[in-house]
Formats: structure tokens, sequence, C-alpha cells
């Protein structure tokens, strides 16, 4: 191995040594039926044949890929068609579509951060917890993040009064619904500090799009919306697909079309994912009372969770954490359970801080009842780890 392959191999080597090295999961092999808790497809909408369907026409119709960049030849009416549903249904003026999440973070805050547009550098107030993808965003604009704890808007508000007379343009980022934790952003408060600050809010829906709000639409929803307030969202997780969107104003938008450099150099969107995203977003308002049921089975696994003495941490939605603390209780736990048929994700620093290691249950519309007891009663037969 040449010396610097070996150093790869040393960084691997230190994070085995750690409990921390990432393996690609296959799915357990066990007599019995699986019971699977690891994904994100929330609405248990990722094989409705609905969306097949419309990925096939939208596929038939505009090709499987888009060709090229939404500002060279992958313009289709299927994507503008769904920006317009978007901007609708979240009360934004505007949306723009993105192949992923991520990118969708990492470009929207990267171009919404940039020294040379703002003319100054940027004061940036972000949640603790923030997804990678943030961090990825702020990082790209060099931009030196303040990180208030977690949720903790009186932490937030002594950051921004610390700088009311700085000229500075001012930014506020966080999750709705916190990915690994399961817990609330209370996003009407984040606006009203962010308006009376004279800060951009961007709020991350990536785990509230079809779980919350009156309509299924996120926890922004029910939000009148400020046109300095950008709120981003994906089609992976409740939707059941991929890509992303930010919901914004006209004027955001095409400054974002203008100088998001993981819009302009990149591919759009496949239609496929397009089709299949928007027949989603479509299916999404009927979908209340598997939501109601979705979010009262949750509550019943953490009553059960506390009943065995573990903890849910602050979890108040259908993403509830085990938190275990090490890395090495963690994987226990998750093999034990996988070897009863029962899939649930480690889940270990950097993901999630030091000491915080877990099993992440996220549970869907799909599981009953049933499963949760199941799920309790395997946990049980662990007795202490
Ligand atoms: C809060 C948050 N934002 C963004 C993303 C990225 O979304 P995607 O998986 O669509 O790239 C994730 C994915 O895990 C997430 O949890």
């Amino acid at each position: 191995m040449n010396e610097l392959l070996r150093r790869y191999a040393d960084a691997l080597e230190s994070l085995d040594a750690q409990g921390l090295l990432r393996h690609l999961p296959v799915p357990p092999t066990c007599a019995g039926p699986l019971l699977d808790f690891s994904g994100n497809d929330y609405m248990g909408l990722a094989k409705r044949p609905e969306l097949i369907e419309a990925a096939t026409l939208a596929g038939q119709r505009y090709g499987a890929g888009a060709t090229g960049s939404r500002l060279l030849s992958g313009n289709t009416p299927a994507h503008t068609a769904f920006e317009a549903r978007i901007a609708d249904d979240k009360g934004t003026e505007a949306a723009l579509v993105f192949s992923s999440g991520y990118q969708t973070n990492a470009a929207c805050i990267a171009a919404l951060l940039d020294k040379t547009a703002l003319g100054a550098e940027p004061l940036v107030f972000a949640d603790k917890l923030n997804h990678a993808s943030m961090h990825l965003g702020c990082a790209l604009a060099r931009a030196k993040q303040q990180r208030y704890r977690h949720l903790d808007l009186a932490h937030l508000k002594v950051l921004l009064e610390k700088n009311t007379l700085s000229r500075q343009p001012k930014f506020i980022l966080s999750e709705s619904v916190f990915g690994m934790d399961g817990d609330r952003a209370d996003v009407a408060a984040l606006q009203d500090l962010a308006l009376r600050h004279g800060a951009l809010l961007y709020i991350d829906e990536a785990h509230a799009t079809g779980v919350f709000g009156p309509r299924g639409y996120g926890l922004c929803e029910a939000v009148d919306l400020a046109p300095s307030t950008v709120v981003m969202g994906t089609m992976s997780k409740a939707l059941g697909v991929g890509g992303g969107y930010v919901a914004c104003s006209r004027l955001v938008r095409d400054y974002l079309i203008n100088k998001a450099g993981g819009f302009i150099f990149s591919t759009a969107p496949s239609p496929l994912l397009v089709g299949a995203g928007h027949r989603a977003w479509e299916l999404v308002p009927d979908l209340g009372a598997e939501r109601a049921a979705l979010l009262a089975r949750a509550e019943s696994l953490r009553l059960g969770l506390r009943r065995l003495r573990l903890d849910p941490g602050a979890s108040t939605t259908h993403i509830v954490p085990v938190i275990l603390g090490t890395p090495e209780r963690t994987l226990t736990a998750k093999n034990a359970l996988a070897a009863q048929g029962i899939v649930v994700s480690a889940v270990r620093p950097p993901t999630v801080p030091q000491g915080g290691s877990r099993l992440r249950i996220g549970l869907c519309a799909t599981h009953t009842n049933q499963d949760v007891d199941r799920l309790l009663n395997a946990l049980a037969a662990l007795g202490s780890l």
C-alpha cells in the first residue's frame, strides 16, 4: 500500500477502534418476518403504485433524465408545474426544486450567505443540532456560525441582542423537526425573532414535510411566512421519492437561479423524480387520518420505552430515539434486535454529539400497534445492555 493510501487505512482503523466505523447495512437474515424501523418513508408512499405510474408518465413525456442543467436543456413543464404547486401549498411566491435535500441546503445556504452579494460578512445563528448539509452550506460560504443551544430561543435571543448594533446581515438557520431527536422548533417564534432583528430565517422541513401541518405540508404551513423566510424540504422522506426544494419569495428564487452553484452547475432533477414527487405531494392532504395514527403510535412507543426505563429524549414526533450513550451499547442493541428481524439505525458520533449514541426508530404509517409491541418486547428482552 502506498503512503497516501496508508493514511486512509489509518483513518478507518482509528474509526474502528472507537466503535465508529460505518458499513453499508445488509438486511438481517432471520426466520420470521422483518420489521423495519430504519427508513424515512414516514407515510408509506415509496411503493405506492400512483407514484410509480406518475414517474413512468413523466419519463415517457420528458425522458428518464433531464439532459442538462435547468438553465440549459433541463427545464421541463414538469419542473415548473411542481414548483408552482409547492409554492401554492407552502404559501410562498415561488419554489425551486433540486436533485437532493443535501444539495438544496448546500447550494442555497452557500448562495444566501455569499459575502460578495451581501457586501459584508454574514452573522449566522444556527441551532446546535442542525443537519450536516446546513453546515456544508455555511462552510462553502466560509461563514462562521454562532451556534445556539438546541431549541433554546432564549439563548438565540441573547446572541442576537449582542449584535443589535451590528450592520452585518443576519441569518437564523434551524430544522423544524430534528431528524435525530424527533423534537420540534417553534417556527412562529423563530420567525418573530428573525423579523425583530432583521434576519433572514432559513428552515429545514426535511422531516416535517408530509407529516405535520394542517394539510401535511410541514410545520411552516401554519405560519404566515414573511418574504424573508426561506423554507426548504425534501421529497426523500415522507414523500417517498427523492429530491429537495426551497419555497421562498420570487426574488430569492431569482437570486438562487443566478447564484446557487449547486443549481446552476448541476443537471436538473430527473423527470422521473419530479413526476413521482409531484404525485406524492398531491396525495399528502388526504393522509390526515394516517398522520394522526402515526403520531399516536409514536406516543405509545415513547410511553412503552419510558416504562422500560429507556430514554426517548425529547421526541414529540414520529422519530423516536432510544438514547443509549455509547457506540458499543448502541451497536450491541442494534445487532440483538437485528437477530430477531427488527431493523433499527444505530446513530453514533459525529452524527450525534459524544455520549448521545442511540437507536433511531423511524415510525411509518405502515407500522401497526403490534409492530410497536414487538419492538418494545424485544427491547425488554435485551435487559440491561
Ligand atoms: C434535516 C435534513 N436536511 C436535509 C437532509 C438531506 O436530504 P436528502 O436525503 O434528500 O439529501 C436530511 C437527510 O437526512 C436531513 O435529515
